[in-house]
């Protein structure tokens, strides 16, 4: 049975929550009683990730943000202590995916590659360094969305699956440099999962991978949930620089 006040009074910050699997946390965390701040560019997809989480019963605010540039994850994590007086869990979820340009890596573009790594790499540096020094030190949580592509090698995603191997890494560093606090850092590296964005990357997005996993169905945004929520959890305050693959047991070369 859910707790529905297991975070309360917490404060979650989800970058990239204006949909997908970042208002699947936002909603997993709002049942749980979280106060919730949706972090994103799309003003329009945040404000319905809001009306979603208030449906709930949580509270929750939409701020305006660009993960990469420092001026505004400073004024997001000002936002959200002014807000509810605390940050408690960070999700870097916001990624440039669905809509990069994708080529094998010799053909790929310089300008494309540094695009992505802006957001994703840089993005999720940036928030979590606008967020160690104003979060709750003895038992905040920094939860990184990487991405499976890591393992498998997906063709084509190179500069994808860089950025996502460069979160694995720095969620590891994090982690050893804020051990002695009691904030923990890990990963959740999702398989491919059914989203507006990833529905549109492909046409059997339905079937894709299905086939090759040990739980032989889709996975959708809720999948990612309960390896979230436990990450943040008291019983998982031992568990600190490590990644969790969250795809239904996929086969890997
Ligand atoms: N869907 C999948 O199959 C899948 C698999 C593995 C990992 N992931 C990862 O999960 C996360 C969410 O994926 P999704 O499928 O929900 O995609 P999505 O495109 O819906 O989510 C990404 C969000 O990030 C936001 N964003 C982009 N640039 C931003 C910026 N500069 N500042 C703030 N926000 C910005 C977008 O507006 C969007 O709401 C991403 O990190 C993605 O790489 C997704």
């Amino acid at each position: 049975m859910t707790d529905t006040t297991q975070f309360a009074g917490k404060t979650v910050i989800v970058t990239g929550a204006a949909g997908g699997l970042g208002r699947a946390f936002a909603e997993g965390f709002a049942a749980r009683g979280a106060n919730i701040v949706v972090a994103d560019m799309n003003d329009a997809g945040s404000a319905e990730t809001v009306a979603l989480v208030e449906k709930i019963g949580a509270k929750a605010i939409a701020v305006t943000t660009n993960v990469t540039e420092k001026a505004s994850t400073d004024a997001l994590m000002d936002a959200a202590l002014a807000a509810f007086g605390s940050i408690d869990v960070i999700i870097n979820n916001a990624a440039l995916y669905a809509t990069i340009n994708r080529a094998p890596f010799y053909e790929l573009d310089p300008d494309e590659w540094d695009r992505v790594m802006a957001v994703n790499v840089k993005g999720a540096w940036l928030v979590s360094a606008s967020a160690f020094p104003k979060m709750t030190q003895a038992t905040g949580r920094i939860i990184n969305i990487a991405s499976a592509t890591v393992f498998s090698g997906s063709p084509l995603w190179m500069h994808y699956v860089a950025s996502k191997g460069a979160m694995i890494g720095m969620t590891r560093v994090m982690a050893r440099e804020v051990g002695k606090t009691g904030v923990t850092v890990n990963a959740i590296a999702p398989g491919f999962t059914l989203t507006e964005a990833s529905l549109s990357v492909m046409d059997d997005a339905e079937t894709y991978g299905v086939s090759s996993r040990a739980i032989p169905r889709a996975s959708q945004p809720g999948d990612m949930v309960g390896t979230a929520l436990f990450l943040a959890s008291e019983d998982a305050s031992y568990i600190t620089g490590q990644t969790i693959i969250v795809d239904g047991g996929k086969e890997f070369i």
